[in-house]
Parts: structure tokens; C-alpha cells; sequence
């Protein structure tokens, strides 16, 4: 006889566990370039909520367990996943959520936490490579430079108010800017006039570990002329600053 244990209809009720959602940091984009402790969670979950935009299929594939329920996001809705929520209280399921990069980062992790602690989960957070460590790996740079150096690395996003960014390269930093949407040329702009070279070099992350990856280096008055050319829009990450003049083996001559 193997040694699993026989699960009776009387332990399988009382091993019935308590309902929980994780909320996963799903790296940015490549199957292994999750946690372990991400693809451990992922294993044990009964409903997979998964960036699909970001993350490729197979973080999905590699990870979750074969008849979890698999739910990706979109086409999902708030609404569905408030629906999975309810799902999860009543059911006692356990659910885990993937989100792009690292959760503390242009996520919309508080609001999550709070709908799902409002139905009584359990919650828990664990952390993921974000797109712009990826980035730096990928180029072999150092984004900031201990001790001896007390320069910033700014971390915001394209969208929003154009004078924050502005203010903000006047810090002279390394800047990684999420996000920038169709605002290339609004933010090679205000990136310009608050202090950056027009010739500084310019890093443009397109959709990076995955199979459609773009990486290109380019002066930054160049580009909104680059983003353009390329289609790189949208899931896409700019660096910019100190960090890229330094260089590093992964840094390219503008061309
Ligand atoms: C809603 S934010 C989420 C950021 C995520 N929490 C992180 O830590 O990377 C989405 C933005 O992250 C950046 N991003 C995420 N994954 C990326 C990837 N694989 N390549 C380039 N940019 C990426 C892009 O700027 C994208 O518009």
C-alpha cells in the first residue's frame, strides 16, 4: 500500500481550508522569472488570476496546477474578480493573483487588500521582479551607486501631471519612467527642459523577457521618434539619466 493518506468525507471537511488570496508579484513576462515562493503559491491555488497583457502564458502553464481554474485579466472585469472574491469567502478557496512586476509598484494592490480583507480572507503579499530591475539586468547596469555616490533613482510614470516629470529629472538621477503611454513626445519634452541633455542616451524597454521583447537605446530627443518607429507605446518602461551615461557591457551607442 502507498503511504497517501485515505481522506474520508469526515477529514476532508474538517481539512477544508481557509479561504486566502495571494497576491503574486508575476515578475515581467518570462516564466522563470518568478519567485520561488510565487510559483509555490501558484501550485497550491484553486483560481489563477493572471496580467495576461504582461505575463506570458506559460508563468501560467509552468506553475499553476493543472485543473485550477484559470482566469485571465482582461478580459476580466473588476466586477468578475470581485465575483472570485465571493467565490473564494463562501467556497473556501484559494486564489492567487499575478500581477506584473512587483505588486508595491503602479498596482492597484491597497484597493485589492481592502476588497478582499472586507469578505474576510486572508491576504498575502509576496514580492516579484519589476520590469525595471529586468531592465537593468538586461543592460548590466547599477541603477544607484553606494556609498560614494548620493545621486537618485526615481521611480514614476508617464501618465499624470507632465510637470511632475519636469521637476523631478531636475534631481539629475537615473529616472525609470512606467507607462509612458502616447506621451513620448510630452516627456522627451519636459525630461529636456528640466535638465537632462537632449543628446543624454535614452533606454526604450518594450514588453523585455518575453518572446516580443524590444530593447533600444537612443538620444533622448529622439525619442518620441523611436517610440514611434517602433510601435513602443504601450508596455513599455524609459530609463533614462546618470545610470545610462555611466554605461555598462548591455549599454549601446545611441544610433
Ligand atoms: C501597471 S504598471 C505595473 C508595473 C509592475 N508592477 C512592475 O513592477 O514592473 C505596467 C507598466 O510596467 C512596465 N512594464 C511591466 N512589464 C514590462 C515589461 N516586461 N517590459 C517593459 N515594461 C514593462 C510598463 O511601463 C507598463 O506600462
Amino acid at each position: 500500500m502507498s503511504g497517501h493518506a485515505v481522506l474520508t468525507a469526515a477529514t476532508m471537511t474538517s481539512d477544508r481550508r481557509a479561504p486566502k488570496i495571494w497576491f503574486l508579484g508575476g515578475g515581467p513576462g518570462a516564466e522563470d522569472l518568478l519567485t520561488v515562493r510565487a510559483a509555490r503559491a501558484l501550485a497550491q491555488a484553486d483560481v489563477v488570476l493572471w496580467g495576461k497583457n504582461l505575463l506570458s502564458d506559460a508563468v501560467v502553464s509552468e506553475h499553476a496546477r493543472r485543473d485550477a481554474e484559470l482566469v485571465p485579466w482582461p478580459p476580466a472585469t473588476k466586477a468578475d474578480i470581485e465575483a472570485i472574491y465571493d467565490r473564494a469567502a463562501t467556497d473556501g478557496l484559494h486564489v492567487a493573483w499575478l500581477l506584473w512586476g512587483d505588486p508595491s509598484l503602479f498596482s492597484s494592490l491597497r484597493e485589492e487588500v481592502q476588497k478582499a480583507g472586507a469578505r474576510g480572507l486572508d491576504c498575502e503579499v509576496v514580492p516579484g521582479i519589476s520590469a525595471f530591475n529586468a531592465a537593468a539586468a538586461m543592460l548590466a547596469i547599477e541603477l544607484t551607486k553606494a556609498p560614494e555616490s548620493s545621486r537618485p533613482l526615481i521611480l514614476t510614470q508617464g501618465r499624470g501631471d507632465p510637470v511632475a516629470i519636469r521637476d523631478l529629472a531636475a534631481h539629475g538621477g537615473t529616472m525609470a519612467i512606467f507607462m509612458i503611454a502616447e506621451l513620448a513626445e510630452e516627456l522627451q519634452r519636459e525630461l529636456i527642459a528640466g535638465g537632462y541633455e537632449p543628446q543624454a542616451r535614452c533606454v526604450i524597454a518594450h514588453k523585455i523577457t518575453r518572446d516580443e521583447e524590444v530593447m533600444v537605446t537612443c538620444r533622448l530627443d529622439e525619442l518620441a521618434a523611436t517610440v514611434a518607429a517602433g510601435s513602443l507605446d504601450s508596455h513599455s518602461l524609459v530609463l533614462v539619466g546618470a545610470a545610462l551615461e555611466e554605461g555598462g557591457p548591455g549599454v549601446t551607442a545611441p544610433a
